[in-house]
C-alpha cells in the first residue's frame, strides 16, 4: 500500500515535469487525473479504509503528505503559469454595467407620482416587533394573519416579545407617527415577507408601497380622489377606479380598490383584439374590465389612538399596493419569482 502511494507520487511528479508551463489544458488534465475529486490519489486513499488501524496510522499521514505535495506542485506552477500568460496586447476587459431591476423601476415610478402629490417617503425596519406589525394596527390576537404559518417569527413568544419579518409595510404607519403630528402625507416603500407556498403569483418575499394621509376633515372621497389621481398618473388619464367593501382590522371602512384594465381599457367583450389573449378576451383582467390594485380604507380610530392622534380632530386614510404585481402587469411578466431569480438575462430585458 505504501509502495502504491510512493509509485503514484513518482508517476505524478514525472508526468507533471513533462507538461509545458503554458499548456493549461494538459495541466488541468493532470490535476483532474491525479488530485481531482475522483483522481488517482483519491481512489487510492479510498482503499485505506480496508486497512487495519495500525496500517492506517502508518500510511494515512504519508498518503496525506503526498496529496498535499502534489496539490502544491500544481498551485505553485499555476501561479507562475498565470503570470506568464499575461498578454499586454490584449484589449482590456470592460467591467459589466449594472441594470436597474424592473421592480425598482416600477417602484420609482410610483414614488415619483406620489412625490408629485406632496407625499414624503419614509422607511422602516424589515425585522419588526409584533407590536408594530400586529397589535398597534388593531390586528386581534386570533387573526389569521398572525398565524405561525403565515408569518416568519424571528422570536415567537409573548405578545410584547415577539419579533417578526414584517408581513406588510403598515407597521411603518405607527412608527412614522411617533415622530410626527398631523397633517401628514407619507408613502412607505419596502420589502415584506410571508410564509407562502410560492407559485407564479405568490412569493415569500415581495414589495409593497404603503400610503398614509392624516389631516382635519379627511373623508372617503379624499381617498378616492387621491388614488384616482395616482392611478391616472401611473396608467394614463383615462384610468378609472372602483371601490369594493373589504376588511382590514386597521381601517374602517375598508376597501379593495380596482382600476380599469390598463391592457384592454375595460373592454369586457370577447374577442378583444388589442392585447392579451385573442380568443377569450383580455387575459390581464380576465374579461372583467377591472384589475385588483390596492387595499385601502379610513384609518381606524383605535389605530389613530395608538398614533396618539386625536380622532375627534383628525381623520385619515391609508392604502397599500403590491409592487411586484404592478411590475408583472407593466411588463407582462408571467411569474413573480422571476424578479428574485438573480438572473441578469431576465433583468436586462427591461
Ligand atoms: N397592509 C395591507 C396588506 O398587506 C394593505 C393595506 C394597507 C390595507 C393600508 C388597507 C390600508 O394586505
Amino acid at each position: 500500500m505504501k509502495d502504491a502511494f510512493l509509485s503514484l507520487q513518482k508517476e505524478a511528479t514525472d508526468t507533471f515535469k513533462n507538461i509545458k508551463e503554458t499548456d493549461n489544458r494538459a495541466r488541468e488534465a493532470w490535476r483532474s487525473l491525479y488530485v481531482g475529486r475522483k483522481g488517482k490519489v483519491a481512489l487510492l486513499m479510498k482503499q485505506l479504509a480496508g486497512l487495519s488501524v495500525e496500517e492506517k496510522k502508518e500510511i494515512g499521514p504519508i498518503a496525506n503528505a503526498i496529496k498535499q505535495e502534489l496539490m502544491q506542485l500544481f498551485k505553485t506552477h499555476d501561479a507562475r503559469g498565470a503570470n506568464a500568460r499575461i498578454d499586454m496586447s490584449l484589449p482590456g476587459r470592460i467591467p459589466e454595467r449594472g441594470h436597474e431591476h424592473p421592480l425598482y423601476q416600477v417602484m420609482d415610478q410610483v414614488i415619483s407620482v406620489f412625490l408629485g402629490m406632496g407625499f414624503d417617503v419614509v422607511e422602516g425596519p424589515e425585522i419588526e416587533l409584533g407590536y408594530y406589525n400586529f397589535s398597534a394596527l388593531n390586528i386581534p390576537k386570533d387573526h389569521p394573519a398572525r398565524d405561525m404559518w403565515d408569518t416568519f417569527y424571528v422570536r415567537h413568544g409573548k405578545e410584547e416579545e415577539s419579533v417578526v419579518l414584517r408581513t406588510h409595510t403598515s407597521p411603518v404607519q405607527i412608527r412614522a407617527m411617533e415622530h410626527r403630528t398631523p397633517p401628514v402625507r407619507l408613502i412607505v416603500p419596502g420589502r415584506v415577507f410571508r410564509h407562502e407556498a410560492t407559485d407564479a403569483t405568490h412569493g415569500s418575499n415581495f414589495f409593497q408601497l404603503e400610503g398614509l394621509v392624516i389631516d382635519k376633515g379627511i373623508r372617503v372621497t379624499d381617498l378616492m380622489g387621491c388614488l384616482s389621481a395616482a392611478m391616472k398618473g401611473l396608467y394614463g388619464k383615462d384610468t378609472t377606479i372602483r371601490l369594493r367593501p373589504s376588511y382590514f382590522p386597521f381601517v374602517e371602512p375598508g376597501f379593495e380598490v380596482d382600476i380599469s384594465c390598463m391592457m384592454c381599457g375595460g373592454s369586457t367583450q370577447p374577442p378583444y383584439q388589442g392585447g392579451g389573449r385573442r380568443d377569450g378576451g383580455c387575459s390581464v383582467c380576465k374579461r372583467t374590465g377591472w384589475v385588483e390594485m390596492l387595499g385601502a380604507g379610513m384609518v381606524h380610530p383605535v389605530v389613530l389612538k395608538n398614533m396618539k392622534v386625536d380622532s375627534r380632530k383628525y381623520s385619515g386614510f391609508a392604502f397599500g399596493m403590491g409592487i411586484d404585481r404592478m411590475m408583472m402587469l407593466a411588463y407582462g411578466i408571467p411569474d413573480i419569482r422571476l424578479g428574485y431569480s438573480g438572473d441578469v438575462e431576465f433583468v436586462r430585458q427591461f
